[in-house]
């Protein structure tokens, strides 16, 4: 074919031939056809006339005569084009070759010159007529391919010319457009905008070549599921490259029921040979669509000027059929597609919106956060138990009723890229590949009681609100839209109330927080149970009334990048959605049948945690609590610095200390550089109860002594040495009593204590008392150790008074005997002004143990001490801990350091501690009845817990009904102290004024229901 705009295809009919005498004059002209047996048969064409020549009955060349209206030179033009492509010998076979030495003339019937020439036959059936597979489709695209790269580097002042069927250049048709009515004319219509937008505003990006312009169905031959020609380079031009790939699947996805296969077979190959820019991308549907737009419109044209001519709408109708199909699919989706195939990312600046969602603070979508409720996971996939039997909406919600029972929840969350059975009817059939639905669910589904209110979690503007009423879809519908910088995402709220409707209005502005509807009714939201469908969305691809709500699952690649998760937005843990383990007796029983019984259990009703982050528990149930009493997770919960510091040295090395290797050293310097200098000498170990247990030893062997003076109520770890040492342990339940070795000094407790604030001197008296007592032993025996903590844990938050310490100590060191302090609970940065709170003791020990925070819930302990203690200690029996300075411990503590002086972790327990028990004392004062005082140093507090207004009467139960309450608000606490009455506060060094707020808030519910 080879038109000019100027001239209709049909204005001058094509040669008339007399086949006798056409014979003839081949033999006469073309030598190599004399004295052969010749036949001819005529082929299907529209303006010249085709010919196989046969010879000896075996097809052997193809003779062309054009119309005579041909000029001489396009023909000549295509001879050369041909030979050139031959030049390249891996298409040399694909292109036919020319057996006439020179263009020659022939007269028809008419009398009217016409061109000849002779090309090679290549055997194979046209692809028009052959069931296509992958491996035509592949083969078809590489063909392309490689003519498109081969002739990047020819050109020919022939081939600049305008052409009718170039679809780069269809300005001509808008008018053309008006001969159509009804949908046709709007469907062309959005083609001719959409060919504006992606081609005609992008076509000075395009690369140009000379292209063949028409690999139709029926211009490539197939052999053995291979393309194996490419004819007739009579509508050859100059023009974009991108349009022979076009144009080939204009062809190629007609009748087609997968066209995404199509696409995919044909554009990848075609890509490995010719790669394909974005911006080609952006303009190659729209081609595409373009080249069908021509086929459509000349073929109407054509048929109204030679209304008897079958031939004209050989492909109108496969091409109109194709035009509705990609009209029901939006163009950007077309070009996520291909930018898919191609290597590209999905969607442009994906990653910067994604970045900016993940950081950004979303408000609460309902009057409370998701996170701090249960919440039960509603599987609708089709395997579900809860869909078995196709159960109507009352007995689905019976089921659900019965899930959300066992979960103690009320919400129910369906999940996103789930494969769902429900989506019956045609509307959810593919158009990428008619044989498959679209069935994953592209939202999370939170099921709440109909009539719930919502609140908008970030500011935007009403850009769709429309009632889809049709059954199965989601009712009342919004779409608000959220801008930043030069981006917009969308947030999609489905199922809703028609009330909305009354309250907003498209266009309408709304801030974070606003009311943006409430949850509708099975009449109003689609014959659903009531729930919202809650979806972020990318790009609305040309959506204004409504948006998927489910995609292909073999396009979920492309459906993710439109549609991300929500739970970027909700942020319920991941763990809650991967939980398929036993449900939560299971897991119980589980645990009591494996595990003794005297590891207890907090609370009546046990928390099955699945993780951590910072401050924050997570449980089974996707609740989120505030982590109060847990300073072994100092730097926060699953703190991402010490994680790779772990991982690094675990991938690195992982030995013992008889090695020399630089990361105990580096953390020893680092350690030792929050000491005072006199502590110079660490022994690594793996346990609090090992760093006590070892510090006991070490006194021993420098004392040659045994006898120990503790604290009352101390707990200083589980050896048998040292449950022996721990009053805690020894003189309650199940323990045997002090032994005669172990000396025990009151607690300096001025609330149930021997002397009271109420006593004057009451601090003295405690110290003068203890002096006495040590001085009393000192004359039976002698001492190796004092034990003790500055802050006492287990005795209840008790602050040790000022010059406690200080006067102890020298009492016990006129023995000889050593200061111990126990900084297992209390160390790293905890009591705020201090790294270490015997500092506020004006005291230097002999020996202080670490613990807990140390390894950020690493086993990681350690035993500081002096030179000399050390050198005694290193009397010939050599000191060995498997674990304890292992490379990936002293990598892990060093993280610990730096994270807290980074993040000055010590500075926020000051503050965020003072700013506690500021509050804490509001609350006491208020509530005097209960709370005879709240105590502590920085984020190490107490508060203690009595009965009516009786300071000296502790509270026990009155605790534990606190902390069971404060459970189910969310926030973790734990009781201590000799009569289990103090709330013991000590969370992680994260912690912030906002949770303290959070916790104070629900103690004064507590209290006010009193
Ligand atoms: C003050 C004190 N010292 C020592 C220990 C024992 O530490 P671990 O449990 O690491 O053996 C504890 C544990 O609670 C403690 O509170």
């Amino acid at each position: 074919m080879n038109y000019t705009p100027f001239m209709s295809v049909f204005d001058v009919d094509p040669p008339i031939i007399d086949n006798k005498h056409l014979i003839k004059w081949l033999k006469i002209n073309f030598s190599f056809l004399r004295n052969k047996l010749l036949k001819i048969k005529q082929l299907d064409s529209e303006r010249d006339i085709n010919f196989i020549i046969f010879i000896n009955n075996k097809k052997k060349y193809v003779l062309k005569i054009s119309n005579p209206s041909e000029k001489i030179n396009i023909l000549k033009y295509q001879d050369r084009l041909i030979n050139y492509l031959r030049t390249d010998l891996s298409l040399k076979s694909f292109i036919p070759k020319i057996h006439h030495t020179k263009i020659v003339k022939y007269l028809d019937k008419k009398n009217r010159e016409c061109f000849v020439r002779i090309l090679s036959y290549i055997e194979g059936r046209m692809y028009g007529d052959t069931k296509s597979n992958d491996k035509i489709e592949n083969s078809l695209g590489k063909l392309l391919g490689k003519v498109s790269t081969k002739l990047k580097s020819f050109n020919d002042i022939d081939a600049h010319r305008n052409f009718i069927w170039d679809p780069s250049n269809i300005k001509w048709i808008k008018k053309d457009i008006n001969i159509f009515t009804g949908s046709k004319k709007l469907i062309l219509l959005k083609c001719f905008s959409e060919y504006e937008k992606f081609v005609k505003n992008n076509l000075n990006k395009l690369r140009y070549s000379i292209t063949h312009s028409d690999p139709n169905n029926y211009n490539i031959v197939i052999k053995e599921n291979n393309v194996c020609g490419l004819l007739d380079y009579g509508d050859s031009i100059y023009s974009p490259t991108i349009n022979d790939l076009a144009i080939c699947l204009s062809y190629a996805l007609m009748n087609n029921d997968n066209i995404y296969l199509t696409l995919k077979n044909i554009i990848t190959e075609y890509n490995k040979q010719f790669s394909i820019n974005e911006d080609e991308i952006n303009s190659l549907i729209s081609l595409c669509k373009s080249r069908l737009m021509i086929t459509v419109v000349m073929a109407k044209k054509q048929r109204i000027k030679y209304p008897s001519n079958q031939y004209l709408s050989i492909s109108e109708k496969d091409a109109w059929s194709l035009l509705e199909k990609l009209d029901k699919i939006p163009i950007n989706f077309l070009i996520y597609i291909v930018r898919e195939i191609c290597g590209f990312d999905i969607i442009h600046h994906h990653n910067e919106i994604i970045n900016y969602i993940n950081k950004f603070n979303f408000g609460n979508i309902f009057k409370f956060n998701l996170l701090d409720k249960n919440k039960s996971i509603l599987k609708l996939s089709s395997d579900s138990p809860l869909l078995k039997g196709n159960p109507d909406n009352s007995s689905l919600k019976k089921r659900v009723n019965k899930i959300f029972k066992e979960d103690n929840s009320r919400i129910g969350i369906g999940l996103y890229n789930e494969k769902r059975k429900v989506y019956k009817g045609p509307n959810f059939i593919s158009e990428l590949n008619t044989n498959e639905r679209r069935n994953i669910h592209l939202g999370i589904d939170i099921f709440i009681d109909q009539g719930t209110d919502l609140f908008a979690p970030i500011d935007g503007k009403i850009i769709i609100l429309k009632n889809n009423n049709f059954k199965y879809d989601y009712g009342p519908t919004l779409v608000l839209e959220h801008s930043f910088k030069k981006y917009k995402f969308y947030t999609l709220y489905g199922h809703l109330s028609k009330i909305m409707f009354q309250k907003l209005k498209i266009g309408k502005k709304i801030k974070k927080g606003e009311w943006i509807g409430k949850i509708g009714n099975s009449n109003e939201n689609g014959k659903w149970l009531p729930h919202l469908h809650f979806q972020i969305i990318l790009d609305l691809l040309g959506h204004d009334k409504n948006f998927p709500g489910v995609g292909e699952e073999f396009l979920f690649n492309i459906w993710n990048k439109i549609s991300p998760d929500p739970n970027l937005i909700l942020r319920i843990p991941k763990s809650f959605y991967s939980n398929n383990n036993n449900n939560f007796k299971d897991t119980l029983k589980k645990r009591r049948k494996n595990i003794s019984d005297n590891l207890s259990i907090s609370y009546k009703k046990p928390l099955h945690m699945l993780e951590a982050k910072d401050q924050y528990f997570f449980d089974r149930y996707g609740r989120r609590y505030l982590d109060c009493v847990n300073n072994i997770s100092h730097v926060g919960h699953s703190n991402s610095y010490v994680h790779e510091a772990m991982t690094q040295q675990n991938l690195k090395l992982n030995t013992n200390t008889r090695y020399l290797y630089d990361t105990i050293n580096d953390y020893s310097e680092l350690l030792l550089s929050k000491f005072p200098k006199k502590l110079n000498k660490i022994f690594f170990v793996c346990t609090g109860s090992e760093a006590n247990d070892l510090a006991y030893r070490i006194a021993q062997t420098y004392t040659s002594a045994k006898d120990v003076f503790v604290m009352d109520n101390a707990y200083h770890g589980h050896t048998n040495a040292l449950i022996d040492l721990s009053p805690y342990k020894f003189n309650s339940k199940g323990g045997s009593g002090k032994k005669d070795y172990v000396h025990v000094l009151d607690m300096p407790d001025p609330l149930r204590g021997k002397w009271r604030y109420q006593n004057s001197n009451w601090i003295q008296k405690y110290i003068d008392e203890a002096k006495t007592v040590i001085r009393n032993k000192i004359k039976e025996t002698n001492i190796a150790c004092f034990f003790t903590e500055s802050i006492l844990g287990c005795g209840g938050q008790v602050i040790l008074p000022k010059n406690y310490l200080k006067e102890i100590f020298s009492e016990i060191r006129r023995n000889n005997a050593l200061c111990i302090v126990d900084e297992v609970q209390t160390g790293f940065g905890r009591v705020g002004r201090h790294f270490w709170s015997f500092e506020e003791h004006d005291v230097v020990p002999d020996i202080v143990t670490l613990g807990k925070p140390m390894g950020n819930g690493h086993p990681i302990a350690a035993v500081i001490t002096t030179e000399k203690i050390a050198s005694t200690f290193n009397n010939g029996m050599e000191y060995f801990n498997s674990f304890g300075g292992n490379p990936v411990s002293c990598a892990i503590g060093k993280a610990v350091l730096e994270t807290i002086d980074n993040n000055k972790l010590q500075k926020n327990a000051l503050l965020v501690g003072n700013y506690f028990l500021k509050e804490l004392k509001k609350i006491q004062l208020k509530y005097k009845k209960y709370i005879s005082e709240v105590r502590g140093r920085g984020l190490f507090l107490g508060i203690d817990i009595i009965q009516n207004s009786n300071a000296s009467k502790p509270n026990k139960k009155l605790a534990k009904l606190l902390i069971n309450y404060m459970r189910n608000q969310g926030i973790l606490l734990s009781t201590d102290g000799p009569y289990d009455n103090v709330i013991k506060i000590k969370p992680p060094l994260v912690f912030t004024k906002l949770n303290v707020d959070q916790v104070c808030k629900n103690l004064e519910t507590f209290f006010k229901k009193l």
